[in-house]
């Protein structure tokens, strides 16, 4: 199992969840009710209400965002920033065991 912290905006103890490896992590989010992952289109890439906050070291282990990704998180509710990323395009694997991220203040 691959264990994920969501840090909810603001503070405050971070969500633990864990996760099956080949999810992606929007999915594993959704599934656990948790707050802060909208994720209005269900994955399509069309909605950017998935965005989150990708820290250090695991932002360097992902693939680079595509170019549908990129132009998607022009759209974010939450200011964007270098670490910003679409949790639907975060496929969960065992390097990021232990993948914290910071959810935004909304998504909508
Ligand atoms: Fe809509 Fe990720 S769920 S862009």
């Amino acid at each position: 199992m691959i264990r994920v912290h969501l840090v909810p905006a603001g503070g405050g103890a971070p969500i633990e969840l864990a996760c099956k490896a080949g999810r992606s992590l929007m999915k594993a989010a959704v599934d656990a009710n948790v707050q802060g992952i909208e994720a209005e289109c269900g994955g399509l890439m069309t909605c950017a209400t998935c965005h989150v906050y990708v820290r250090e070291p695991f932002a360097s282990r992902l693939p680079a965002a595509s170019a549908d990704e990129l132009g998607m998180l022009e759209f974010t509710a939450s200011p964007r920033r270098p670490n910003s990323r679409l949790s639907c395009q975060i496929e969960l694997t065992d390097a990021l065991d232990g993948l914290t991220v910071d959810l935004p203040p909304t998504q909508t």
